[in-house]
């Protein structure tokens, strides 16, 4: 058993939106498991049918065959269900054997030594070397389910619908007090309630911790805020954040959207993550892109949002229009990439135990 203890262990830090962790496994007989997805931990406007928690099921699906590695076990996985209309959404087993033909080895020194970083980056480099050959190595796993594309220049044409789209997201009241209500105000906070996103680890800056504790302690202040030029810091630390990455990717899949590409994106994500991580490199989420398939189908929010699909379309074109994707395919991710500059050890952000307890 303490085998498989340290492989949960390792596997409970998996990345997942806003740090809700949906998911716990249960111990069905020795060496087999099921994947149990609990949406009420990821009940947020980003996480529209489910789409989110299908992401993140892909990245808990590599952090699994990671840590199974790395111990010296291999993970056979049955079916896996979409999150929406199921509970038990995949079941396991674990055994002796190690699975080498997916470059599973590669991604061990990025879970051991920083996990996924998202520190801020300043210095410009190229990619590192073998770069290419992962993004390659990721589209072929998965081929016919998502293609990743990156480029290391020609950000500038992305900022204007960038920016319009970020001024947009922020004047949506509703949209931000839902953000708020997920963003933890105290580390102290993160520790109690186990829920939410950890301020600590956003990685660009919102805008200052203080201000977020005002925010969240008196939500309606947010308008006078606003008006005193809060929009305006957001969109000039989105610009920087842009223009100080060394290289963006964007995952495209096709118009349907179905739910192997959005697992894949998961899987394929977290390994370029821990792939980044152990070349030095940190990598910044654009969670933006998530929403786009799913966006339209939001009713319940207000009429600005309409407004903001079709900036967002907008900027859906200029991407395209950078990274050239197959015709008609959607982008579900996308992130940024820098090296770190400061490699002193981070605080870890706190993790739910994975694999559930009796009682
Ligand atoms: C689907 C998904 C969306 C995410 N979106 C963001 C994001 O927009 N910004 C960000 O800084 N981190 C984002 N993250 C990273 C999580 O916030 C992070 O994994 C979580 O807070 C745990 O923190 P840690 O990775 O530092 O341990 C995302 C992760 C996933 C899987």
């Amino acid at each position: 058993m303490e085998t498989y203890q340290k492989i949960f262990e390792f596997a409970a830090r998996y990345p997942s939106a806003d740090n809700n962790q949906p998911f716990e496994i249960n111990l069905i007989s020795s060496g087999r498991f099921q994947i149990e997805h609990l949406p009420q931990r990821a009940l947020h406007s980003l996480n529209i049918e489910s789409y989110v928690s299908d992401i993140v099921l892909g990245c808990l699906k590599s952090y699994l065959e990671a840590s199974a590695f790395r111990y010296g076990q291999r993970a056979h996985f049955a079916h896996f269900y979409p999150c929406s209309n199921n509970k038990v959404v995949s079941e396991f087993s674990l055994s002796s054997g190690m699975d080498m033909e997916r470059g599973l080895s590669e991604l061990i020194s990025g879970l051991e030594q920083r996990y996924t970083e998202r520190r801020p980056f300043q210095l410009k480099r190229t990619p590192p070397i073998g770069f290419e050959d992962r993004m390659k190595l990721e589209t072929s796993l998965f081929e016919g389910n998502l293609t990743w594309k990156f480029r290391a220049e020609g950000f500038s044409t992305l900022l204007p619908s960038l920016e319009a789209a970020e001024r947009a997201f922020w004047s949506s009241d509703n949209l931000f007090y839902e953000l708020l209500h997920w963003i933890r105000a105290s580390d102290r906070e993160a520790q109690a309630t186990q829920d939410g996103l950890p301020i600590s680890t956003i990685g660009i800056p919102v805008h200052s911790q203080v201000f977020l504790k005002i925010l969240k302690r008196a939500p309606k202040i947010y308008s006078m805020i606003k008006s005193l030029g809060l929009i305006a810091e957001q969109v000039r630390a989105l610009k920087s954040a842009i223009t100080s990455a060394s290289m963006l990717g964007v995952a495209y899949v096709p118009p349907t959207v179905p739910f192997e590409s959005r697992m894949a994106v998961g899987e394929s994500f977290t390994r370029i993550w821990l792939w980044l991580s152990a070349q030095g490199w940190s990598l910044q989420p654009i969670s933006f892109a998530t929403q786009v398939p799913t966006l339209s189908k939001i009713c319940d929010l207000p009429s600005d949002l309409r407004r903001f699909q079709s900036i967002l379309n907008r900027a859906i074109a200029d991407f395209d229009a950078l990274f050239d994707p197959p015709k008609g395919w959607l982008p579900l991710w996308a992130f940024r990439a820098g090296p770190i500059d400061d490699l002193r050890p981070l605080p870890r952000t706190p993790r739910r135990p994975l694999l559930k307890t009796a009682g």
